[in-house]
């Protein structure tokens, strides 16, 4: 949660973590399918000040030490959003310390300017403007332009089910435990291909929006019409969703690339820890000049370091008496 903006300054370097600390209610998460709001409020209670003060402890730093305060003011869940608002507040009015209030969908963009291991010849390469930015959560599937720093386009999201919901809820259909989308992903890797059909939806519309629930429905549908499916069979469903979703964000991604001329695609989000997604885009991309960046597996699912990267390039400060937190901010309004 602690940075230092690395080796040619703030508007080209890289983003240097000096503690990322995650509390997470993946067990939680687990045991009951899902999140329930009420409980995701009471464990951010319970964990936002031991976080606080271990991060701080980690990167060896006293509350003296640091420039801004950056805090994540939505989209979200109301409950967690507002006691990470307010504490933020609190702690920026008591040390003093300008305040910074975060898109956390920029947030997960930002991650790819977070310091990485070195690709090749010791070089960090950093994304450079314009770009297609790519987020894929649960939560989110949105395409943006993004002209500089925090200055960006909409071109197009989902209709209806985010990416991560839709390979959440197929897992669930296929006995996973939820988050099921990375198991899902792992199953895949024992499937056959070819034994199921699945639709690639809006593949061919001519828009950067993307449909994600009428995939969840078709494999509803051939479980349904198929039961009792043996795991070889599971696997080999999870094969070809997996396919269907890579095929159709490859094809709007570097579409939306093409049309806005564009050099480089980001992808951030949860689901871009899978790197099939990111490796399909790679396979792509090459043949177009296009560069593709994606942050290392465990920067894209939430986590602090993502939030305090945008707020470092982020010019505008929020008033510590009155920032709010807004649950339903988005990239398209
Ligand atoms: O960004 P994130 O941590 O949380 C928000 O939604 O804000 O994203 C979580 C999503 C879940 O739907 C999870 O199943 C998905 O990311 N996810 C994956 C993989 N790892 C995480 N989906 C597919 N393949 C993966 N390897
Ligand atoms: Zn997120």
């Amino acid at each position: 949660m602690s940075f230092d903006s690395a080796q040619d300054g703030k508007t080209g370097g890289r983003v240097k973590i000096l503690s990322n600390v995650v509390a997470s209610s993946a067990e939680i998460q687990a045991k009951y399918g899902g999140v329930i709001p009420e409980q995701a409020s009471r464990e951010q209670l319970k964990s936002i000040i031991p976080v606080i003060e271990e991060s701080l402890r980690q990167a060896q730093c006293k509350p003296d030490d640091l420039d801004a305060i950056a805090v994540t003011r939505g989209p979200g869940l109301i409950g967690p959003l507002l006691i990470g608002v307010e504490t933020a507040k609190t702690l920026a009015q008591v040390w003093g310390k300008p305040l910074i209030g975060v898109n956390h969908l920029m947030g997960h963009l930002y991650a790819n300017w977070i310091d990485q291991k070195p690709l090749r010849h010791n070089t960090y390469p950093i994304p450079h403007f314009p770009l297609v930015g790519l987020l894929i959560s649960g939560g989110h599937t949105d395409l943006v332009l993004m002209k500089d720093h925090h200055s960006y386009e909409y071109l197009g999201g989902t209709r209806d089910d985010a990416v991560g919901e839709c390979f959440d809820k197929s897992a669930r259909l296929l006995g996973l435990p939820y988050p099921g989308g990375a198991l899902l992903s792992k199953l895949a890797d024992s499937g056959k291909p070819g034994e199921f059909k699945l639709p690639r939806p809006m593949a061919n519309s001519q828009d950067f929006d993307f449909s994600f629930s009428g995939l969840k429905t078709a494999v509803a549908n051939l479980i349904k019409d198929r039961a009792p499916l043996t795991d070889q069979q599971k696997a080999d469903l999870a094969l070809e969703l997996e396919q269907a979703i890579i095929e159709v964000l490859v094809k709007k991604t570097i579409a939306a690339a093409k049309t806005h001329k564009v050099e480089q695609i980001i992808v951030a989000g949860g689901v871009a820890a899978n790197r099939k997604i990111i490796e399909a885009l790679k396979t792509a991309a090459m043949h177009q000049n296009i560069t593709i960046f994606a942050p290392p597996v465990e920067l894209c699912t939430d986590n602090g370091a993502m939030i305090a990267a945008a707020a470092l390039f982020q010019t505008d400060q929020a008033d510590p008496l009155t920032l709010q937190a807004n649950p339903n901010l988005s990239f398209a309004y």
